[in-house]
């Protein structure tokens, strides 16, 4: 089934249970400061869900754009996208669970020729909400019952395994279940996640999730054993029924809300997939003719460049929507996060050397050079007819080809020097250093350019530039480079953000008593030592990545100030042990979100810290964090070493 012919089956099946069909609200949302973006359909139907009346009734159905940011960094495996689309269907105050989980259930397994998306539901597993103990709010026994029902009628054994079945929820095991049930953070919804984190007035419920088993192998890589919410890739979460019941008050406890609603959230590209039975999302039927193109422009097979045809794939359809909606690329906010989609797509085009390509068209019958990512961008405004984007083909395209255009502008200058250098068979320290310095050329191209030549580039000489670099600096911006830099690449820049976030996650698991006592920053991993005296215990370990992880996906800003030493001390930024300091000094900070260089808002950062950098602009650029190793090296001095990905 095509994956267009799938949503006009969701929005009909829910018609014909009186729902009202609603067009897909604008990707900007329009009275939601909380995101950048539409992430989820519930945003715009937020007044709704609160008690305002929608003016077509209780029961709407939609087909949503959304867009989420903190997954850029994830695309490139089988399943992550920044952009999807969320097929809804909605109760303000009317139906709720009997109704909703019966009629999803029926949606999904029913036959092609009935409406449905036949999906075999054998191959489905649910989940439900275990109960929170901090807010009160009892585990849904309701859906348990529910969900026994439809799966027993099937003649499917529907066995419930429970949460407390181990303590932490996180390796449950299959043991035969059907049903599992999850805690807050796996089974309740909010925009603004668990309970915990909402603000007052924020409404959110427990949810009830679809997978759907790929019946891959498991991956130990992931956990001990398998579950629903395991992310080893057999299952695939693929709808998420929210009963959004109560909201949060002052006091922070929580009250039910005037009315009880569905917010029932199908992701129509994931559903694709499942119906292919093919956990690979970019093989469905929306990127074939793009990827086909693909492979003709550049020569080589999607299966060969998975990683890179997923990125530009993703990334040029999310900024084909986006500039649809009126957002053009910038330095801040939403024309940041543009700008970056289009660069990454640009620098992954690269990779498949698809600069400035033949593209042959249908028919073979010219060829022109022209950019490789403006024609999938335009058959990506051709294969979405149902939102119209061909009326403002003329808006997407011409930026997109600017921005490409800006991007490789300095790309192609430092290509020309680079030539220009390369004359006399050889390009020195000082050269890599120059090239660094005015085109923003890491390292690494420098020296996969010179190799492409067969020329040498001498290393040594350059990195001595780097040192002599870093001394004028220190005494220029009157700050302090961290001791242990090896370097100043991509690579060790990124790692030096993350050093930072896992000081401060050290602080939060271990205490605050936590201090840093040297530190040795590679391309390749960090190593910071810190005082503690015993040994960290897997769980520790585990939660200083996840909290540093959630740091980077929430792609903070990293900000520079210069202030007087007295006040940056008052801040409490953290300084480096044994460190002499002069009276002006650099400071970098990370988050909040809305922080700018003009306002830091440094009392809501999440970390603070003396240093003369450098650092990637925002910690998004990170990539996955991991800790590699932790071990004792002096007394009371433990030392973690850990790596990006
Ligand atoms: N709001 C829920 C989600 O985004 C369901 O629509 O998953």
């Amino acid at each position: 089934m095509r994956t267009q012919e799938l949503r006009d089956k969701f929005l009909s099946f829910y018609r014909e249970r009186n729902h009202k069909e609603i067009p897909s609200s604008s990707l900007v949302p329009e009275n939601d400061p909380t995101t950048l973006f539409t992430g989820s359909g519930m945003q715009p139907l937020l007044p709704f869900l609160l008690g305002r009346p929608h003016p077509q009734g209780k029961r709407v159905t939609d087909s949503q754009k959304c867009f989420r940011a903190e997954d850029i960094e994830e695309v490139g495996d089988n399943r992550h996208t920044t952009f999807f689309e969320m097929l809804g269907n909605w109760s303000f105050g009317d139906y709720f669970k009997q109704e909703q989980l019966p009629w999803i259930f029926e949606f999904l397994t029913k036959s092609q020729e009935e409406g449905g998306a036949n999906l075999d539901p054998h191959r489905l597993y649910v989940t439900v909400f275990a109960g929170d103990s901090m807010t009160g709010i009892p585990a849904d026994e309701e859906s348990i019952s529910i969900w026994k029902k439809l799966f027993t009628d099937k003649g499917i054994e529907a066995k419930y395994v429970a949460l407390e079945s181990n303590e932490k929820g996180n390796e449950l095991g299959m043991q035969g279940g059907r049903i599992f049930s999850y805690d807050v953070r796996k089974n309740w919804w909010s925009r603004a996640g668990v309970p915990a984190k909402m603000p007052a007035g924020e409404p959110g419920g427990p949810d009830s999730e679809v997978f759907y088993d790929f019946q891959t192998p498991h991956d130990q890589k992931f956990g001990k054993e398998c579950h629903p919410n395991c992310d080893c890739g057999r299952f695939l979460e693929i709808g998420n029924s929210v009963f959004m019941e109560y909201i949060k008050k002052e006091d922070g406890s929580f009250e039910r809300l005037a009315q009880r609603n569905v917010d029932f959230g199908g992701g129509l590209e994931r559903i694709a997939a499942a119906i292919n039975d093919d956990p690979d999302v970019f093989n469905i039927d929306i990127f074939d003719e793009v990827k086909k193109s693909l492979e003709v422009s550049t020569e080589k097979k999607y299966e060969d460049y998975k990683r890179e045809f997923r990125i530009i794939l993703d990334h040029i359809r999310a900024a084909v929507f986006i500039l649809a909606d009126g957002v053009v690329p910038s330095n801040t906010g939403r024309g940041y996060v543009l700008r970056r989609l289009i660069r990454r797509a640009v620098r992954f085009a690269d990779k498949l050397e698809a600069k400035d390509l033949r593209v042959t068209n249908v028919a073979k019958k010219f060829t022109l050079h022209r950019s490789l990512l403006t024609d999938v961008a335009e058959t990506f405004i051709k294969i979405y007819k149902n939102y119209d984007l061909v009326k403002q083909s003329n808006a997407i395209v011409p930026e997109l080809e600017k921005e490409e255009k800006k991007f490789r502008t300095t790309l192609v200058s430092g290509i020309k020097e680079f030539e220009a250098r390369a004359k006399d068979g050889k390009i020195t320290g000082q050269d890599a250093f120059d090239l660094y310095q005015s085109y923003g050329f890491p390292w690494e191209l420098t020296e996969e350019m010179a190799k492409d030549r067969g020329i040498s580039v001498d290393r040594e000489a350059f990195e001595e530039e780097f040192k002599k670099h870093r001394e004028l600096s220190r005494t220029a911006s009157a700050g302090v480079f961290k001791g242990g830099l090896a370097d100043r690449s991509a690579e060790t820049t990124r790692l030096h953000t993350a050093h930072h976030l896992l000081l401060k996650a050290l602080q939060m698991v271990l205490g605050p008593e936590v201090k840093q006592r040297g530190s040795n920053i590679t391309a390749e991993r960090l190593r910071m030592d810190f005082s503690y005296v015993n040994k960290m215990t897997e769980e520790q370990k585990k939660e200083v990545e996840r909290i540093v992880n959630e740091k980077i996906s929430e792609d903070l800003p990293v900000i520079r100030s210069e202030m007087p030493k007295e006040e940056a001390e008052k801040l409490g930024a953290e300084r480096e042990f044994g460190q002499k300091y002069p009276d002006t000094v650099s400071v970098y900070s990370i988050g909040p979100k809305d922080a700018v260089p003009d306002d830091p808002k440094f009392s809501e950062a999440f970390s603070i810290e003396f240093c003369g950098g450098p650092h990637v602009g925002r910690t998004g650029e990170i990539g996955r964090f991991e800790i590699v190793k932790e071990e004792a090296v002096a007394a009371g001095i433990r030392r973690i070493k850990a790596r990006v990905s």
